[in-house]
């Protein structure tokens, strides 16, 4: 295994995320910096992507590097059988680094394992994504100024939604306070609650998305039911659409109020938000390329200063 690797956002302490941070608003200044000559790289998405895909192919093309790699793994020899090992120690010959996303918990760490080439997780089943968490602050610290002591209430499908998992770890570091809005089937995992207590972290639980909560917030953090995961379509139609925020739930919203999403919205976020300057998804996943810069770089044992 390469200790460069970037499988669960617990692989990078405070100091290194605030060195990712840093590194990412480096790139936004100077996105077309070409450190990455001769390098190349493989974006391996055995599940659909837009924006984690084309953020890091766009990133290594900013920085110099080749990409390769493949968006449908039904084109590739997985189709005959090949194994997800051999497949990473085959594609291991090629490049410099490996970014990939599975539909299985745990496979980035297996294919962390079976390789010397530093692997970053893109995200895997439920579990993990840890590159949306560094854009996730990137987008908090420019937004509020600060990652400390921030009131964060995450909405929706808190059970499988991987983003959420991550950027709650991530936080343990900034003294937040979670306020966790979901219906009972979709609530977040006993395992990170756990989390939270062991590391001293407040948090509540409510069914209601209610003006409460909404108006005593910093960041609302919105997630899409993740239809693929549910083994039931009976239960996923029950479930997902009981929180959409509208424009007018915004009233009494605090001034420093910003709407997170890591996208692709379903029906979570009403398009009349769209315009109002509390709404920040879009602005969000744009700094996915710069934060994503700063993670190959620091993947490939690159220091830009
Ligand atoms: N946020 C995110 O992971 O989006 P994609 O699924 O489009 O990559």
């Amino acid at each position: 295994m390469n200790s460069n690797s970037l499988v669960s956002i617990s692989d990078v302490n405070k100091e290194e995320i605030l060195r990712l941070l840093e590194q990412a608003r480096y790139f936004e200044e100077n996105p077309n910096h070409k450190i990455l000559d001769g390098k190349v790289v493989a974006t391996l998405f055995f599940e659909p992507s837009t924006r984690t895909r084309l953020s890091f192919e766009t990133a290594v093309n900013r920085l110099g590097g080749r990409v390769i790699g493949f968006s449908d793994a039904s084109t590739t020899s997985s189709s005959k059988g090949e194994t997800l090992k051999d497949t990473i120690k085959m594609v291991s010959n090629y490049v410099d680094l490996i970014i990939m996303r599975h539909y299985l918990e745990g496979a980035a760490r297996y294919a962390s394992e079976v390789t010397d080439t530093p692997v970053i997780n893109a995200g895997d089943g439920a579990n993990q994504h840890p590159t949306q968490t560094m854009l996730d602050l990137y987008s908090i610290y420019k937004t509020q100024g600060t990652l400390e002591n921030l009131t964060i209430t995450m909405v929706g499908d808190l059970k499988y939604g991987r983003t959420v998992h991550s950027l709650l770890m991530a936080m343990r570091y900034f003294n937040p306070t979670f306020r966790f809005v979901a219906c009972k089937e979709l609530q977040m995992p006993a395992e990170y609650k756990d989390f939270c207590d062991k590391n001293g972290i407040a948090y509540s639980e409510h069914t209601d998305f209610s003006a409460d909560v909404i108006n005593s917030s910093d960041i609302i953090y919105m997630t899409r039911v993740q239809r693929e995961r549910f083994t039931d379509i009976m239960e996923y139609e029950k479930v997902k659409d009981l929180y959409t925020l509208h424009n007018a739930m915004l009233d009494g919203s605090r001034d420093n109020l910003r709407i997170l999403h890591p996208l692709p919205r379903v029906n979570e976020i009403d398009y009349d938000v769209d315009d109002n300057p509390k709404a920040y998804y879009f602005q969000q996943a744009q700094n996915g390329l710069y934060a994503r810069q700063a993670i190959i770089c620091k993947a490939l044992g690159i220091d830009i200063k």
